[in-house]
């Protein structure tokens, strides 16, 4: 077992990213290293938002990753393969999960998990990696202005033990993250592309330019979405270049 080899648990933190790069430049940190919390004074989301959780309700968790083998420009798997580990562990409890790309990931048209993935690179490698995940689990309320969040027991009905979801979910992305280690890519981005929030249906995007009628095709390599038009085109766009409209 890599993720999950070495457990930290710390009652409540700024942000247990913050927490896993501060751990990194102490130095002789375990690959694998999960830090986990209950509640969060400044969790950060993406694009400098704030990720909202009530105190000991959901999960909240950092992994610190050493994936010395992948090339920085084949980052992207990282984030596929852990965004993969979430969806095998919803699967446990739920159907309908999917991944609303790059890594939102989703029930039905509802938001359940968040992923903030911070990489440093050093030279031509990438030197660690800590990958953040916010998993609702339990909470009923969401107060902040996120358009769609949900949680398991808003779907279910059922309480969850967060102690017990986090034994599995390290399991699930250990599986996860031991095919990136052995470079089982090609199974990894075909698993990641089916799973595609409204992959290969005709919806409305918004991109710098206009609305406008597309199908989301794949994903390539370097992570940049894919999208066909009415016309036959195919354009390829990076995070925050095109929006989905919900
Ligand atoms: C998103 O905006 O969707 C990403 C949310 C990521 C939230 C998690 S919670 C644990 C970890 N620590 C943080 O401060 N953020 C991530």
């Amino acid at each position: 077992m890599i993720i999950g080899s070495n457990i930290i648990f710390i009652g409540n933190l700024p942000s247990t990213n913050t927490y896993a790069g501060q751990l990194i430049r102490t130095g002789n940190i375990q690959e694998g290293t999960i830090i986990h919390t209950n509640y969060q004074s400044a969790g950060r989301g993406q694009v400098g938002n704030s990720w909202e959780s009530e105190d000991g309700k959901n999960l909240l968790m950092s992994i610190i990753l050493n994936p010395a083998t992948i090339n920085p420009a084949d980052q992207f798997i990282i984030s596929m393969a852990v965004s993969l580990g979430i969806c095998d562990f919803l699967n446990r409890y739920t159907d309908g999960c999917s991944i609303k790309w790059p890594n939102d990931i989703y029930v039905k048209n509802d938001k359940i998990a968040g992923i903030l993935i911070e990489n440093t690179i050093i030279g031509d490698k990438l030197e660690y990696c800590v990958a953040g995940i916010g998993l609702n689990l339990n909470q009923q309320k969401f107060m902040s202005n996120a358009p769609n969040p949900v949680s398991l027991k808003l779907i279910t009905g059922s309480e969850y033990d967060p102690e017990k979801c986090l034994s599995q979910l390290s399991a699930d992305l250990d599986l996860r993250y031991k095919q990136v280690i052995s470079e089982e890519f090609a199974q990894i981005k075909m698993d990641y592309t089916l799973k595609l929030f409204r992959l290969n249906n005709w919806f409305n995007f918004r991109d710098q330019e206009a609305v406008f009628v597309g199908k989301i095709v794949s994903v390539a390599d370097n992570g940049r979405l894919k999208v066909e038009r009415k016309s036959g085109s195919v354009k390829e766009y990076y995070f925050k270049e095109i929006e989905y409209i919900l």
